[in-house]
């Protein structure tokens, strides 16, 4: 396939950015997307231009890195992978695509397609986490039973990968998503409710403060979640924090 790349570029954060565009020839649909840019920025290095700046690590949907906005949608047209599951077979020869980063507020730009979103992992650091003692006398793991339900919310919400398409797919950059995803995980499990209250107030204290939108339910977010998380897991953490409201 002969493509028609449009990528965002900028140099840093202080920097205004801007569309270049970039031709691309003999690309296999079998590549991943990431192995196309790995070919552009071959491509751009031996024009001696600067390459593209992207975040990518597990090229294998786990780690989140992978954050494009490719064709104005995030991780690309395909449902349920990220950018680097996603394969150029999804594609025409011919096509023209656009490439941006992930943008809101609170996931500032580095350089080019690369965000910070370290205020996601302040998220996590304000609750996400349980407090059981692990060291030396810890339980059987089936002695305690679980409803299976409840085992299967918790899996589901657990694979959330922290990628922030969510984020960037919202129209008021509301992180209601990822954050529920990470209340769910542990609020379902018995493991999890010793600090429930405080969890779902402070995780939600820090996601008001790193400046990410309100939830106005549009949905957005879960049709191109990776992962699939569903918006019954926003509901759930809403119902936490009335809950944790009125106790406090
Ligand atoms: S909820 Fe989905 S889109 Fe949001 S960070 Fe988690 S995996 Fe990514
Ligand atoms: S590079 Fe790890 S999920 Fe894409």
């Amino acid at each position: 396939m002969n493509l028609t790349l449009k990528v965002w570029r900028q140099a840093n954060s202080e920097s205004k950015g801007k569309m270049e565009t970039y031709q691309i020839a003999d690309v296999s649909p079998d590549m991943s997307f990431l192995e196309m840019m790995d070919v552009l920025n071959e491509q751009l290095m031996t024009q001696g231009i600067d390459p593209i700046a992207f975040d990518h690590d597990c090229r294998e949907g786990i780690c989140g890195m992978c954050s494009m906005f490719i064709n104005g949608e995030a991780h690309g047209p395909d449902r349920l992978v990220t950018t680097c599951q996603l394969h150029m077979r999804k594609f025409n020869n011919g096509d023209t695509i656009t490439i941006e980063p992930f943008r809101a507020k609170a996931f500032p730009v580095i350089k080019d397609l690369t965000v910070d979103r370290s205020a996601f992992d302040r998220v996590q650091q304000a609750g996400g986490f349980v407090s059981v003692n692990t060291s030396g006398n810890t339980q059987d793991a089936n002695a305690i039973p679980i409803d299976k339900h409840d085992a299967d919310k918790a899996f589901d919400a657990a694979t959330c990968i922290g990628c922030g398409a969510c984020v960037a797919t919202c129209k008021n950059a509301s992180a209601m998503l990822f954050v529920s995803a990470k209340v769910s995980q542990y609020s379902l499990l018995p493991q999890g409710k010793v600090e429930a209250t405080e969890r779902v107030m402070n995780m939600v204290k820090q996601m008001d403060e790193e400046g990410f939108g309100n939830c106005t339910n549009t949905g957005a977010c879960e049709v191109e979640c990776p992962k699939g998380i569903s918006l019954e897991n926003i509901a759930r953490m809403n119902r936490e924090y009335l809950y944790a409201s009125l106790k406090g």
